[in-house]
């Protein structure tokens, strides 16, 4: 590719970062246990795990700001210890905390950093207008960034990273503390970003809203990987017993009933809204069939039988069942 440096090149691979073995500890506390995690270029990834679980550690060291223990870990094919340099300029890093100088105005404030990017004087106006049009905040230009809401200071934030043109976004916690609205809008700019070619890691413990929006998520708890792959396969994976939901034309109850008495079936309850049966079946080897029959053998006309969709919140809270550090 053209836009990357002609010396060292890195192997030719579909893989935007690559952590191998990555491990770190802090003194006794194993942070980061052992990550071997692939994101694809044009990926919008989500990080996920329940706090002290190793999130932010695994971002610090892609950004180079922090050393692996032992392992190893490539941004674009460049090493992050050894290579650091070439991983700073193709990378933005958006921590979870970081100061906002209050008292400047957003434009000195991304001139600043587009500065010390080494932007040449002429083209950084061009660069800042640019990024604020990005992140929506055209018309706050002169504005203090004390005085801009927090959901406009994160997007200045998210600004501040965008001034170098990174290939590469890792954001931490981008949308924490934002209310719904904002966090909607900093969930469309990334969409934005990713459809502008960017490959973006977003961390997160709100899962609901990494679900539609990432095409691949990582879980992690204790430093350690759970899963990593596309957003449906969590569920596949994790769920252990599929369950259905079963409409009958009428006589619900006894439905319930014919249901109950069968072994196949683990579990048969009303649902709260009373007009569907929630059905575990037994063996997770069995499919829907057997429900279908049951009723249809029982003398009911069957009117709905889906899978239960499991969101990925409930799929995350089994997996990980709150273990953290
Ligand atoms: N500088 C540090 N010194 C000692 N321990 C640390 C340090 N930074 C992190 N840890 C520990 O490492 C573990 C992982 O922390 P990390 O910040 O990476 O988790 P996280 O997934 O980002 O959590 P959160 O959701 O709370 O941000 C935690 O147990 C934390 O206490
Ligand atoms: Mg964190």
């Amino acid at each position: 590719m053209s836009d990357e440096p002609s010396t060292n090149l890195p192997p030719v691979t579909n893989a935007a970062v690559e952590t191998f073995g990555l491990t770190r500890h802090y003194g006794n506390l194993t942070a980061l246990n052992s990550l071997d995690l692939t994101v694809n270029k044009g990926d919008l990834f989500g990080f996920i795990g329940s706090n002290g679980a190793g999130k932010t550690t695994t971002l610090r060291i892609l950004s180079t700001f922090l050393t692996p223990s032992t392992g190893t870990a490539r941004v674009l094919g460049h090493d992050v210890v050894s290579e650091a340099d070439q991983v700073r300029r193709i990378l933005g890093y958006m921590p979870d905390f970081f100061g906002v100088y209050k008292d400047m105005e957003v434009t000195e404030y991304l001139d600043f950093f587009a500065a010390c990017y080494r932007i040449g004087a002429a083209k950084r106006e061009q660069t800042i207008n640019d990024v604020l049009e990005l992140v929506g905040l055209s018309e706050k230009k002169g504005a203090l960034i004390g005085a801009l809401s927090r959901g406009m200071q994160q997007r200045i934030g998210l600004a501040r990273v965008l001034v170098h043109d990174p290939q590469i976004l890792l954001l931490d916690e981008p949308a924490s503390g934002l209310d719904p609205r904002a966090r909607i809008e900093m969930m469309a700019i990334l969409q934005e970003l990713q459809r502008l070619g960017k490959t973006i890691i977003i961390s997160s413990h709100i899962l609901s809203e990494l679900e539609t929006l990432c095409n691949r998520v990582a879980i992690i708890e204790k430093g350690g990987l759970i899963y990593s792959g596309p957003v449906q396969g969590v569920q596949s994976q994790f769920s252990k017993k599929q369950a259905y939901r079963v409409g009958v034309a009428d006589n619900i109850d006894r439905a319930m009933e014919l249901l109950r008495e069968r072994t196949e079936v683990a579990v048969a309850e009303l649902e709260e809204s009373g007009d569907r049966i929630r059905v575990e079946l037994a063996d997770s080897q069995e499919n829907a069939s057997v429900i279908a029959s049951i009723i249809v053998n029982g003398g009911l006309q069957l009117t709905a039988l889906e899978p239960e969709e499991m969101n990925l919140e409930d799929v995350f809270l089994q997996v990980t069942r709150g273990e953290t550090q």
